[in-house]
């Protein structure tokens, strides 16, 4: 086992077979954190990238079986942010010294292609980097948010598992959201994706194939989180993803993509009190404090327990902050362009 950590250490690169072997065996796991740990620091410094999240919208039309936004949750009570408050929290955010803002909500017909592409350039005229998390689009919708100034896109591919994939996302396909993938990075977007740990009947083989994919994707951020189950939901009655498989992922993401952005997700924090410290010092170099306020932050369920539900964006500006000064790291004044990202520009120049 030892071999195979020092082998991703050095080379970046591993078998699916050692993948897997690594994710079944948890005597050597804090190898494992250590070694991530090492590589995040050699490739992408002390730094930590702060990213502010403002959930506009949780309407909407999919209905991925274990989110609490998905269309046949009738308890969810929901609500579609105006132009003009999602740009004053994105202008606060600006205010707080935030340098990325993130626009993340459901899949939903609520804002026409124009109405994006305005709060996209007026958010641009704050001077933040912008990330969009708005689910699977056409080519030309892609497009045209790419020439408004979004600069990096989140689409997580949740799982490699075509079967698994199927049946948690009912009239939705793996294809189609893998080509909106390579859509993405045709247009030239910073391309973020990543999975969820824990689903059912998701095997380790598979969460190793998910790994091998975001280097196949050559994917410049990945995030990953486990799957909490949320009451309201078909999967109700599952167990979720264990805290420590869903960092074990990140940390084996890490050595084998070693200068992409690893956010430490809101969902470790979720699972454990301490995550996204524990994630920090174990492969993560990004974190996504929450930026919107009042009442949307607790409609925004994905899952129950979210952390920071009922905070204000100054507190938590302050706490991340404090937690990240006490590990001995700092919080970047860039905007944190993926390194891997950068390199690649370079060298197609
Ligand atoms: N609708 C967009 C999409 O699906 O890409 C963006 C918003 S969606 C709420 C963001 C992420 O939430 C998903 O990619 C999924 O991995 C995560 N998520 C949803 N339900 C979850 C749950 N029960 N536990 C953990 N993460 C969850
Ligand atoms: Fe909608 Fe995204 Fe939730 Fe799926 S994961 S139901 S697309 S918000
Ligand atoms: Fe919200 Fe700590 S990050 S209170």
């Amino acid at each position: 086992m030892k071999n195979i950590i020092k082998k991703a250490e050095i080379k970046h690169i591993l078998y699916k077979e050692e993948i897997t072997a690594l994710l079944s065996d948890s005597s050597f796991d804090n190898e494992l954190f250590k070694a991530a740990d090492r590589v995040r620091e050699k490739y992408v410094g002390n730094e930590v990238h702060l990213r502010a999240l403002i959930e506009f919208s949780n309407v909407c039309g999919q209905n991925c079986k274990y989110c609490g936004l998905r269309a046949g949750n009738k308890k969810i009570e929901r609500y579609s942010l105006a132009e003009k408050i999602i740009i004053g929290f994105a202008s606060k955010a600006a205010g707080y010294g935030y340098k990325t803002a993130v626009l993340q909500s459901g899949e939903s017909g609520c804002y026409s292609t124009d109405q994006i592409v305005s709060i996209i350039k007026k958010i641009k005229e704050l001077g933040l980097a912008l990330t969009l998390s708005i689910g699977e689009k056409t080519f030309e919708e892609y497009k045209a948010y790419k020439k408004a100034g979004a600069d990096r896109y989140l689409l997580r591919i949740e799982t490699t598992d075509k079967n698994l994939y199927k049946k948690l996302h009912p009239g939705m396909s793996f294809e189609n959201r893998a080509e909106c993938l390579f859509n993405l990075k045709k247009l030239g977007y910073e391309v973020g994706t990543g999975c969820l740990v824990g689903l059912p009947e998701q095997t380790l083989e598979s969460l190793a194939d998910d790994i091998l994919f975001f280097k196949k994707l050559d994917a410049d951020m990945i995030g990953i989180g486990p799957f909490i189950p949320n009451p309201d939901t078909p999967l109700k009655d599952e167990e979720g993803g264990t805290f420590n498989l869903a960092l074990k992922v990140m940390a084996i993401t890490r050595l084998l993509l070693p200068d992409v952005n690893i956010p430490a997700t809101t969902a470790m924090e979720t699972l454990n009190p301490n995550g996204r410290i524990i994630a920090l010092q174990s492969g993560a170099n990004v974190v996504m404090p929450n930026v919107t306020e009042g009442d949307y932050r607790r409609k925004y369920e994905l899952y129950p327990g979210k952390i920071c539900v009922y905070d204000e964006p100054e507190k938590c500006r302050g706490c991340i902050t404090s937690k990240i000064t006490s590990i001995g790291r700092t919080v970047s004044k860039e905007q944190g362009i993926s390194r891997h990202f950068e390199k690649k520009k370079t060298i197609n120049k």
